[in-house]
């Protein structure tokens, strides 16, 4: 029997992480970022999580969907565990696990000096502890074994699946654009991981945010000032047949409230603002929502405590290419009288 244990190409390495009570997690989460959007992760983390992730991973009993979010990698739902490798296998075999078309993997955690040959022997115990034809190249279910301090963890592993990539072939794209990756934080810091929380996104632009939104399964409408960047917008969200509103209008004149606004700023590149401007949207955003997450490359504190909120987190993200430059990201709320 072939348990695809003999490829050796999906090894993870991730390193160790310091974090109470992660030995009674349901979930480890596996996350993937370069150093530019290292503050951004984590602060997405924060939102999600109520924690930060650490050294590129997290234990967590919070079930978060990996394709939600760009830094997410994988998430291993824990079945057994324990802190002896024999008794990990008699906790599988108790299971009585029947599986059709499975595959396992191992994920190699910092400080888990295991050697190859006892990897692939260790994938071989797992795999004759399943019941089941395995399928290395399209496997149906994902099993996976690490050893994080001292701990052995069995569960399925749950890959983000980067479906979201197909928004990169959008029809219509706009200079102004913020990135895909940034766009899902967003998404996720606004709603905090609620799908039920109604969100806005004040100057839409073509609707990358909307995009990201709408494929992780949030509610949300869209606000756009600009006729033909407008319709581009609505045309982006009909070629992926997510269908939501896309309000052609000023912010000012949008009444309907909601859970949370995402606001990306128009900035002095391609939509050009003036200070007064920025204010406007800042203020006419805070009439229809008690939670701002702003995108800005200018400091906008003084409007935020103006318009009667406070900042609760906040953190830079600079960009990469051509034209390098910061923008800061601030979640705020709206204060208590
Ligand atoms: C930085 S761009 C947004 C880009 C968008 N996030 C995207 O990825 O396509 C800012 C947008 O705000 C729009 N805008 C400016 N003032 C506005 C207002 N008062 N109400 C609504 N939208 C406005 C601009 O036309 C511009 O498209």
């Amino acid at each position: 029997m072939d348990f695809g244990y003999h490829c050796h190409c999906t090894l993870m390495k991730v390193k160790r992480t310091p974090i109470n009570n992660m030995y009674k997690s349901k979930h480890i989460y596996i996350f993937t970022y370069d150093n530019t959007e290292d503050e951004l992760c984590k602060l997405e983390s924060r939102y999600l999580f109520d924690q930060e992730e650490k050294n590129r991973m997290l234990f967590s009993d919070v079930k978060v969907e990996p394709s939600t979010s760009a830094f997410i990698k994988s998430r291993l739902d824990v079945i057994s565990k324990s802190e002896d490798y024999s008794a990990l296998i008699d906790e599988i075999k108790k299971e009585n696990i029947s599986s059709e078309g499975f595959k396992v993997e191992y994920l190699i955690f910092d400080g888990d000096t295991t050697g190859y040959k006892s990897r692939l022997g260790k994938l071989r115990d797992i795999g004759y502890s399943i019941e089941g034809n395995p399928d290395y190249y399209n496997p149906i279910t994902t099993y996976a074994v690490c050893c994080c301090e001292g701990v052995w963890y069995f569960g399925i592993l749950i890959k983000n699946n980067f479906d979201w990539h197909k928004h990169n072939n959008k029809p219509c794209s706009y200079s102004n654009s913020i990135g895909v990756n940034t766009a899902k934080s967003l998404v996720n810091i606004a709603a905090q991981g609620d799908k039920g929380a109604s969100l806005i996104d004040a100057c839409c632009g073509v609707g990358t945010i909307m995009l990201e939104a709408c494929f992780a399964g949030f509610s949300i409408e869209g606000c756009e000032i600009n006729w033909k960047i407008c319709r581009n917008a609505r045309e982006n969200l009909a070629h992926f047949d997510y269908s939501t509103e896309v309000f052609r209008s000023d912010i000012k004149d949008i009444s309907k409230r909601y859970d949370a606004a995402i606001i990306d700023l128009p900035y002095n590149l391609v939509s050009v603002a003036t200070e007064s401007e920025v204010f406007h949207i800042i203020e006419s955003t805070a009439e229809i929502t008690d939670r701002m997450v702003i995108v800005s490359t200018s400091d906008i504190t003084d409007f935020i405590s103006k318009v009667g909120f406070s900042i609760s987190d906040h953190c830079s993200v600079s960009k990469r290419g051509k034209r390098k430059f910061a923008r800061r990201i601030w979640v705020c709320e709206k204060k208590i009288k």
